[in-house]
């Protein structure tokens, strides 16, 4: 018999982070430096506790968080979004307007809702080579092609970007091409961070190729580890800032990883026409974000208590980071190239090139044999035509593995490459 599987159904492949994480239940002893998963020590029960307490004591305040809410999300809960934005943002304002925002799931279920509304199947859409897997895994499941563009450690490779451009405005595929994806903050995988001037020379760059599309470009800006900055310093502001952004900037950002990933609120902001046809597809998903974890996270930014649960973690991530990186320099062989972050869950570890770090590697077989699971870079890859996919990188996460299993972690892989490295 034929399946009854939709084309999408047959499609979907198995998440290759899927078979990482068997892969670690399965085995206890296991260190995982895969996951990217938030420090488990510093998840807010305290505070929730006490916040879901004041919501819940009186029925004023708690019926209406036990009941639906609107489509878009909770009207305070998107004030309080666009005030939390504008501060990180430096003050500007007309940025980050109520009306363009919507609550959703996590940013995830904002970035899938996206593509629906902006792609049919056979399009385009350029992102971070390398870039957020889970991103590709969505684009392979709707049959839109990914375009990787050069990422450099303080962004887009920008001549690069142009030569793509102008390779699809030659090709005529130009006009399939609807969005380009940017991790902007500390970036999934590597860590990066794209500079203001890089993303102020990326809407110039969208713009200037918008005739031959034949539409509207737009940057995607994800912003899910905005919040982790290591330093004082807050990161750069977001390209909504900048002339014309508000027109083709799509913003996602999310409360999961600052707050509790477990909460999974996220949001997002659009132009129209996205916004409105993002909020009728989010009406047939689910016609609403969970409302009491809205009113939690209101009632959270509020108070103040978001603020300070921020500041305990960001405190918390710098001095994993700083295990890690020492760690690294004591066991890791001196030709593998490290990125270290400013912030966010990520290292981003390059071996010389001729060495597989790859799923199938004798590397990443040995370290798994040694206890010891990281995300392989190639993973992180979009198939794309014009190179072969690098196989010589690892993602190694400090997020969820505590600052003695960093240390193990690191030194077990420190052996295993001491094998393969010279
Ligand atoms: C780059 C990036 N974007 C989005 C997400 C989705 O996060 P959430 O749905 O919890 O907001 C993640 C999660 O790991 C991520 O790494």
């Amino acid at each position: 018999m034929k399946t009854a599987l939709s084309v999408l159904g047959r499609r979907t492949a198995a998440p290759p982070i899927s078979w990482l994480m068997k892969t670690a239940l399965a085995r206890p002893q296991l260190i995982s430096l895969a996951a990217g998963f938030t420090d488990n020590a510093t998840l807010p029960t305290a505070i929730s506790r006490r916040l879901l307490d004041q919501i819940l004591r009186s029925p004023r305040t708690g019926r209406p968080a036990l009941q639906y809410g609107t489509t878009a999300g909770e009207r305070h809960l998107r004030e309080l979004t666009a005030a939390h934005l504008q501060k990180l943002d430096g003050g500007h304002d007309r940025a980050h307007a109520p009306e363009r925002t919507i609550i959703t799931g996590g940013s995830q279920q904002f970035l899938y809702m996206t593509l629906e509304a902006l792609c049919d199947e056979g399009d385009i859409v350029l992102v971070e080579d390398p870039t957020y897997f889970v991103f590709l895994s969505i684009l392979q499941s709707r049959g839109i092609q990914a375009r990787g563009v050069k990422l450099e450690r303080d962004g887009l490779d920008l001549a690069h970007l142009e030569t793509v451009l102008e390779r699809l405005k030659k090709t005529g595929a130009i006009r399939r091409v609807k969005a380009l994806y940017l991790v902007t903050y500390f970036q999934n995988p590597t860590g990066a961070t794209t500079t203001l001037a890089k993303k102020r020379a990326v809407l110039q760059l969208l713009k200037r190729y918008e005739r031959a599309a034949g539409h509207p470009l737009y940057l995607l800006e994800d912003a899910a580890y905005r919040e982790l900055a290591f330093g004082r310093d807050a990161a750069p502001p977001t390209a909504l800032t900048l002339p014309g952004g508000r027109d083709c900037v799509i913003y996602a950002g999310t409360y999961s990883k600052p707050f509790a990933t477990g909460v999974r609120v996220g949001f997002g902001i659009l132009p129209e026409p996205l916004y409105t046809a993002v909020l009728r597809i989010k009406g047939n998903h689910d016609f609403g974000t969970a409302n009491l974890l809205q009113h939690l996270l209101a009632r959270a930014l509020a108070t103040g208590a978001y603020d300070r649960h921020v500041a305990g973690i960001r405190k918390n991530y710098a001095r994993k980071a700083r295990v890690m990186q020492r760690a690294l320099a004591e066991h890791f062989p001196a030709n593998v190239e490290i990125w270290e972050p400013g912030g966010g869950l990520y290292f981003w570890a390059r071996l010389p090139k001729a060495i597989s770090a790859g799923m199938k590697s004798k590397v990443f077989q040995a370290a798994l044999e040694n206890d010891v699971l990281y995300v392989p870079g190639e993973l992180c890859y979009a198939e794309d035509g014009w190179r072969r996919r690098p196989a010589n990188e690892m993602r190694l996460s400090f997020g969820h593995a505590s600052a003695a299993n960093i240390r193990a972690g690191i030194a077990r892989l420190g052996q295993v490459l001491k094998q393969f490295v010279r």
